[in-house]
């Protein structure tokens, strides 16, 4: 029996051996498809190398790559937990041929690898064909030896392998295996085909063509193959177990639960374990590729896995935060496979604690609420949708986690009525809609959408054109005019200037026409689409309805595009270098810097930075053109998407891409693929150089870089250029011999230093050796040694008490400093052989008492106190020597 780390490492070698590269698993956030929310086949990384777009140096490779299937149309959520296969998070192994072998040698890998390699029992497999596949059919025959009905033709879509509606695609051919007639269940094709007797364990897909429109399909020039087997099924049949979660790696998974809980994972309990098992796979990988939790998009997604987790979590008794605690067994049987993981481990467990904490402060109200709301409800039952929406409004309970909560009782949630009651709160929201500022003001901007539309964006391609004023605002009213020296806020049906989005500050320019002129100096969007630009009259007049030009500040424009692309390239730069948890937590993009926040937990050192700079400029000495490709949402929907950015990215997904790699992973890829709303240089030499100014924390797990490109760091680095040159000429040596000269002048101020401080003190104490005795008289029989000092450093004052106690020999030494602000430090040392007699402590709060001050301490040999007024110094010396003779 092998674990499931050795059945990975068979794989690979196995397809290493027959001459394919083995790649890396790509993040579980595609980069080059917007359209996907997650990674959810082998396939998704090659999917330009497919169709020709992208080169690779290898014709055949191999992966064992992330997937995860939750949110969007591939959703195996709703399941995970209750079945022996579901699974948020799994790992696909596969093989690819670009154009090079096709399906004779395809089949003939797979029959090799699962009948000699893993040794599967012949007789206990049987494969699927596309039915009119006869080559297939033949193939399996000639090269397994597999009889007529163990090659099963199947005519439907299953056994038609398809990106989408458009793409490569191609007949697929299925193997199966046969768990035993223990099991209920037929052979594909049967009518128990359902059953859970014959489970598919790899998928080889035949790319052969490409599906231009729906209508129309043509060969591939390059016939490919694509494969995948689902690592958890082929470990489930090589360790012998009908179920995934038997097997090795989830074993280890549940018996960290089990102990963390003390709850074994046997009858109802099994299904928590199980759930917490596997969303702490999914919620430890997207953590460790830049997903944090969060109320939109792939966030939510995340938070919905990590709450499901929870509330099994508190099923199972847990009083504390639970998830967390399962990761270290989590990286241990992963980490070594995937470092992602391991180099994420803070972030991800900061992140789970967090989260659990949180949300254990509503969880149980709300199941309370769940649970009052559905005391009269029976198995058929439906929850009604206000309710849900409830929970989901106020106590964060996402409607599957409600679901799922009902589940075994067998009740439903009315959705319509869910989604009634989110459209009313919608509406509500509208009629209130004040956006941030006043609210008179910020209202209009919403009438003003509702009555003209968005603005159409037109600077992409273009920094002038022209338009039709549709409203112009002042003071928070539409007026019909305008004149010189007015402030005014313009909507025009089209526009060249970029409305501030995405961290990129909004465009500065001019509107004018034939008889007005107005100088912009902001643009903004409001109301979702209308870009509202802010300025002033300083010509002539202008009114509604009228024809005007626009023109953006190219320079300004200029150095933003630049900026933005530069934090392109910062990015992928950050994510080469600290790994890919690396994830933008925010940017500010202004013409003359750019700001860039990124989730790292610890700070980024010198030397990353470096890398990070040196990686960047590489891209930018390239020169590399800079593209961008659009696709509308309905476009994206129709080609099978599962998800889409169109909330956050308006109408059009914006894929924004630039550069070749040259080091690390991305050697010999394209650099950086971005979804990006932001205007970009053409291509990257325009950003001229790139130079981090500066790198510092944000909160927690949040970095900031700070960086200037172009003429700022041109301007920047001679700047400092200047800076050095100066510096050289005032220490009179050459630029590259300033730091050998600074130190050894630093050497030099510390001796010299050293000197003074010794020289003060023998002022202070009357001169050369010996000289303090001078000062010294009797007091009753006692030697007593009484100096008020100047130029003194407090923390001198001490030795030179202990200089004075050997100067004397036997008695007691009082020195007031005196500061230059004038004020005053005692100290008063007692040579052993008086201890008895007099105490230093009560002696040097006698003469902090003179000094205006109060209290001192120390011990009866050594003690020190303060006062305010050092003009008092003769007399605390004099109350001293009183206090002896008394
Ligand atoms: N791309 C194929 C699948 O996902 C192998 O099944």
């Amino acid at each position: 029996m092998s674990g499931v780390n050795d059945i990975r490492s068979t794989f690979l070698d196995y397809f290493k051996t027959n001459g394919h590269e083995i790649v890396p698993s790509s993040p579980l956030v595609p980069r080059n498809d917007p359209t996907l929310m997650f990674t959810n086949a082998g396939m998704v990384q090659f999917k330009n190398v497919f169709t020709g777009l992208e080169q690779r140096p290898y014709r055949t490779a191999s992966t064992a790559q992330k997937c995860v299937r939750a949110g969007g149309k591939h959703n195996d959520l709703d399941n995970v937990g209750y079945t022996a296969r579901h699974h948020t998070f799994f790992e696909m192994l596969g093989n690819f041929s670009f154009g090079d072998y096709f399906k004779e040698r395809a089949i003939e890998l797979a029959w090799n690898l699962i009948t000699k390699e893993f040794g599967l029992d012949a007789k206990r497999l049987l494969v699927t064909v596309y039915h009119t596949d006869d080559e297939a059919f033949n193939l399996w025959k000639k090269i397994a030896g597999l009889s007529d009905e163990k090659i099963i033709r199947i005519p439907t879509s299953d056994n038609f392998w398809a990106m989408g509606d458009t793409g490569p695609c191609g007949p697929c051919s299925e193997i199966f295996y046969d768990h035993g007639d223990h099991i209920w269940g037929g052979p594909p094709g049967s009518p128990e085909e359902d059953g859970d007797r014959f489970i598919e364990i790899w998928n080889l897909v035949f790319m052969q063509y490409e599906q231009l429109t729906k209508e129309e399909r043509v060969d591939l020039p390059r016939p490919s193959i694509d494969t995948g087997m689902g690592l958890e099924r082929v470990a489930a049949v090589l360790q012998g177990k009908h179920d995934n979660y038997d097997i090795d790696l989830f074993r280890a998974l549940i018996e960290a639960s089990e102990e963390a809980t003390g709850v074994r994972a046997e009858g109802e309990r099994r299904a928590s374990h199980r759930v917490i098992a596997d969303h702490l796979r999914s919620s430890a990988f997207l953590i460790a590729d830049g997903v944090l939790p969060s109320n939109e998009g792939r966030g939510y997604v995340l938070r919905r896995i990590m709450r499901r987790a929870m509330r099994h979590a508190q099923l199972l008794g847990a009083k504390e935060p639970l998830i967390w605690k399962l990761l270290p067994a989590l990286v241990q049987q992963m980490g070594r496979a995937y470092p992602e993981l391991a180099r994420a481990e803070a972030l991800i467990s900061e992140t789970l604690k967090l989260e659990e904490t949180r949300f254990r402060k509503t969880l149980e109200r709300g199941l309370s609420l769940l649970s009052d709301a559905t005391t009269t409800l029976g198995k058929g039952d439906m929850l009604d949708g206000e309710t849900a929406f409830k929970l989901y409004d106020t106590y964060g309970f996402p409607l599957d986690l409600t679901q799922d909560a009902l589940r075994a009782r067998e009740i439903g949630v009315d959705l319509a009525g869910f989604t009634d009651a989110m459209e009313r709160q919608k509406a509500e929201a509208r009629s209130h809609w004040a956006g941030s500022g006043d609210k008179a003001t910020e209202t209009i901007w919403f009438e003003l959408k509702e009555k003209h539309g968005a603005t159409e964006f037109l600077g992409y391609d273009t920094e002038t054109a022209e338009g039709v004023i549709q409203a112009i605002v002042r003071d928070g009213a539409a007026v019909a005019s305008a004149s010189a020296g007015d402030k005014v806020q313009i909507v025009v049906n089209q526009t060249p200037f970029y409305g501030e989005s995405g961290g990129q500050m909004g465009d500065t320019g001019i509107i004018s026409s034939d008889h007005a002129k107005v100088e912009i100096t902001d643009t903004q969007k409001k109301g979702e689409g209308l870009f509202v630009h802010s300025g002033t009259v300083v010509e002539g007049s202008l009114k509604a309805d009228e024809a005007i030009a626009l023109t953006v500040d190219h320079a300004r424009r200029s150095r933003l595009r630049a900026n933005h692309s530069a934090t392109h390239l910062l990015h992928e730069a950050l994510r080469e270098v600290l790994g890919t948890h690396v994830a933008q937590k925010g940017s500010l993009v202004a013409p003359e810097r750019l700001r860039f926040d990124v989730s790292h937990p610890k700070p980024i050192t010198a030397e990353e930075l470096k890398v990070v700079e040196d990686m960047a400029n590489e891209i930018v000495l390239q020169n590399a053109p800079v593209t961008t490709r659009l696709m509308s949402v309905d476009d994206a929907i129709a080609e099978g998407a599962m998800a889409l950015f169109g909330e956050k990215y308006g109408d059009e997904v914006r894929v924004v891409a630039m550069g070749q790699g040259v080091r690390g992973t991305k050697a010999g890829k394209p650099y950086s693929i971005e979804l990006c709303g932001g205007t970009h240089v053409a291509a990257t030499g325009q950003i001229g150089i790139v130079r981090i100014l500066s790198e510092s924390a944000v909160g927690a797990g949040v970095r900031r870089i700070e960086a200037v490109t172009g003429e700022n760091a041109r301007e920047y680095l001679a700047e400092q250029d200047e800076r050095l040159k100066t510096l050289a000429s005032s220490l009179k040596v050459q630029p590259a011999d300033v730091l050998s000269r600074v130190e050894a002048l630093m050497d030099e101020r510390r001796k010299l230093e050293r000197e003074l401080a010794d020289a003060k003190r023998k002022l202070a104490m009357g001169g050369g050796q010996g000289g303090s005795t001078d000062a010294a008289r009797e007091v009753a029989g006692v030697k007593f040694l009484g100096k008020a000092v100047t130029g003194v450093d407090p923390k001198d004052l001490k030795g030179l008490a202990d200089d004075g106690k050997s100067s004397i020999g036997s008695g007691v030494v009082t020195l007031i400093g005196v500061s230059d602000d004038g004020k005053a430090s005692a100290v008063v040392a007692v040579t052993p052989d008086l201890t008895a007699r007099f105490s230093a402590v009560d002696l040097v709060r006698i003469a902090s008492a003179a000094l205006g001050g109060k209290g001192g301490g120390g011990r009866p040999d050594m003690a020190q106190a303060g006062g305010p007024d050092g003009s008092k110094a003769d007399e605390a010396i004099e109350a001293v020597a009183a206090a002896l003779a008394s």
